[in-house]
Order: C-alpha cells, then sequence, then structure tokens
C-alpha cells in the first residue's frame, strides 16, 4: 500500500501559535485556566493538560489571580475584558485571523451595517465574532435561506474562518441582489483554503482517503465533506487506533490529511500504523 500525504495538512499558523504560546505559560506557570477548549483536538489538550492546563465551562471557574488563556478560536468582547480583570496575566492566544473577522465585526457594526456571519452559529470562534458585533447580527449556515428582512438594508458580510469559499460567493451573490448597500470582508483563513484544495487534488489519485483530526473540529470536518463530494471512501478517525483493518484491505494507495488543530505527532503515528499494516 503506497500512503500520501495531502500537502498542506494538520496544524495551522493559529493553532501552532496558540499551542507554543500555551506551552510557554505552562513552562513558567504551574497551571493556565482556558475557559473552553484551547483548540478542537481532544489528545492534545490531554497532553496538555498533563502539563498542567486546566479546562474551565465558566469565568467564574478561575480562580483570582491566576493565569488565564484566551483560545485560539478567541472569546467575546465581554468574556476578553472579564479575563483580563481577574487574572494575574492573561495570555492571549487568538488566532490574529479571527482577530481580524472581531474587529471587522466590530467596525461594521459602528458603521450601521447588519452583520452577516456565514457560520455555524454554535460555533465559539462564530460566538466570539458575533459578540464584537455591536448591532444587530445574523449568522447563516450554507444551507439557510436568506431570511426576507435583510431585503433593502445596509449589510455587512463576513464569514467563520474555516467556510467553504463556494459557499461564501454564493451569500455574497445572493445578499448583493436583495441588499441596499453590501460590504464584503473575505475572513476565510487561506490556511483553511489550502488544506481543503490539497484534499480535493489528493482525491484524483489515492483509492481512499483518511481523515484525522477532532470529531468537533468544523475544518476537519469540512475536509471530510470535500472528500465525500469526490466520491473518495472516507473515513474519519481522531485517532490512528481507530484504524480499520478491514476496510483498508486491498487498497493500493492511501491518502492522509488532518484537520487544522490535528498536532503533527498524531499524524506521524498514523504514517507510521499504516506502514506497519
Ligand atoms: Fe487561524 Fe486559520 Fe488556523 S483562522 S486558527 S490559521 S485555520
Amino acid at each position: 500500500m503506497e500512503i500520501y500525504l495531502a500537502n498542506p495538512t494538520g496544524l495551522c499558523f493559529g493553532v501552532k501559535r496558540a499551542i507554543n504560546t500555551l506551552e510557554e505559560a505552562l513552562l513558567l506557570n504551574e497551571n493556565v485556566y482556558s475557559l473552553g477548549s484551547p483548540i478542537h483536538n481532544s489528545q492534545e489538550v490531554e497532553r496538555l493538560k498533563k502539563l498542567g492546563l486546566i479546562v474551565v465551562k465558566s469565568v467564574d471557574d478561575i480562580p483570582d489571580n491566576e493565569v488565564s488563556f484566551v483560545r485560539a478560536h478567541g472569546v467575546t468582547a465581554q468574556i476578553y475584558s472579564q479575563l483580563k480583570a481577574k487574572s494575574k496575566k492573561m495570555v492571549d492566544g487568538t488566532c490574529p485571523f479571527v482577530k481580524t473577522a472581531q474587529e471587522r465585526a466590530s467596525a461594521l457594526s459602528k458603521d450601521g451595517y447588519i452583520v452577516v456571519i456565514l457560520g455555524d452559529v454554535e460555533h465559539p470562534e462564530v460566538k466570539g465574532i458575533m459578540g464584537y458585533a455591536s448591532g444587530e447580527v445574523y449568522v447563516l449556515s450554507e444551507k439557510d435561506k436568506i431570511p426576507g428582512y435583510l431585503k433593502g438594508k445596509k449589510i455587512g458580510i463576513l464569514s467563520q474562518t474555516t467556510q467553504k469559499v463556494a459557499s461564501f460567493t454564493k451569500l455574497v451573490e445572493v445578499i448583493r441582489s436583495i441588499a441596499k448597500e453590501v460590504k464584503v470582508y473575505n475572513t476565510i483563513c487561506k490556511a483553511t483554503l489550502a488544506r481543503q484544495e490539497a484534499v480535493s487534488k489528493l482525491a484524483l489519485f489515492v483509492d481512499k482517503m483518511i481523515i484525522i483530526g477532532g470529531k468537533d473540529s468544523a475544518n476537519t470536518q469540512k475536509l471530510v465533506e470535500i472528500s465525500l463530494s469526490e466520491s473518495i471512501d472516507t473515513q474519519w478517525i481522531e485517532h490512528p487506533d481507530e484504524l480499520n483493518r478491514r476496510w483498508l484491505k486491498e487498497t493500493e494507495k492511501i491518502g492522509i490529511a488532518a484537520g487544522g488543530s490535528t498536532p503533527d505527532w498524531l499524524i506521524k503515528k498514523l504514517t507510521q500504523k499504516l506502514k506497519e499494516m
């Protein structure tokens, strides 16, 4: 069996930066508190917990005068201020691209635009961006119909960083046709796009595809969708131990792609396991 790795794949700039920042903080402090999972990969979070990371559900769960960490996906402006006020030190791991989307949302609101975000309303990154818009803000997924109340309004459009470009272009087109005025900021991250294109390319010459990444990782899910849309038999795993030997039987060329929060050590482990097979 020949093994092919998508290129680029795995850790994106923002998550790598967040992990490095967190590791540095853990070297200097016994514990660091993260509100919610710092990145969407449970295996990597478990590794960081062993170094002193404590993941909490609310700001109130963080004792005063401790070190807090803002995850790669960011938090709302309100939570950001709360963390800053109660921590001895706040370490900001927000990806600079997510920060840009937050700033755009804030500026659009101030300029009187209704903010429309293409994304998943439940995703922490989207919740964070929404929290920076001081006026009306709506989140639409690619499946949603454009609500009639946006007709004739001033609309600013942004995207969750991990959305598909084609979905964003389509949304912009439809909103342009009904709105009075439109301002568009394509906040889709290039790292995401490059990883999506790499999967499409790889799908052209492999028989099957393994996508490794957290089940709570939006960008990993998109990679799975793209692979399936290329009619490639695809398996989504979080850990190499989940590999299905029977599924791999008689496969000549296997492709591997990893989500933007999948650490290198997990990809290596997967490649190693496949070689042993
Ligand atoms: Fe940032 Fe893009 Fe990664 S927004 S967290 S570099 S996917």
